[in-house]
């Protein structure tokens, strides 16, 4: 009798710790919108233009706007500066209706890279 209690307790605690172990493990699934995502000193050329790099400069850089990209430029400050503050940018990219969807034809950004687009242009679109 002593035993199988001793048994039961040592299964309870180790499938509490099984369990709080697998619980910080995903912190990720409690926290969807990754408090791994760094927001913070966001900076046009290096943060942001990584990410136009990938999803927007095959059609959006200086070379290809006017065949590709509808003669928007986002190599060029002014450009993604006026697209930020008219809200278009961000209706863009987080496709709610009010501007074309982009990037076009491609996935919507991650949610992490679309707040650190909102984090630019709320630290008031620096040219940094
Ligand atoms: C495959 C080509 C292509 C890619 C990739 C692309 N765009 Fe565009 N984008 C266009 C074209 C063409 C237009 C102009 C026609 C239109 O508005 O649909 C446009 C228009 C826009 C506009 C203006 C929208 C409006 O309604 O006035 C914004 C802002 C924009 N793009 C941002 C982006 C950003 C940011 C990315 C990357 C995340 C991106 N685009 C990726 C082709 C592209």
């Amino acid at each position: 009798m002593k035993i199988k209690f001793l048994l039961y307790c040592s299964l309870l605690f180790a499938g509490a710790a099984l369990y709080t172990g697998c619980y910080y493990d995903k912190a990720s699934l409690v926290y969807p919108n990754g408090s791994d995502c760094d927001t913070t000193g966001i900076q046009l050329s290096t943060d942001l233009n990584s990410i136009m790099q990938t999803s927007c400069f095959s059609c959006h850089s200086a070379a290809n706007a006017s065949s590709f990209g509808g003669g928007y430029n986002l190599e060029n400050y002014n450009t993604v500066k006026s697209l930020a503050t008219s809200g278009t940018l961000m209706s863009a990219i987080t496709q709610d209706g009010n501007a074309s969807p982009m990037p076009q034809g491609g996935s919507k950004l991650s949610d992490c890279n679309i707040n650190k687009f909102s984090a630019w242009i709320n630290s008031g679109t620096p040219n940094n």
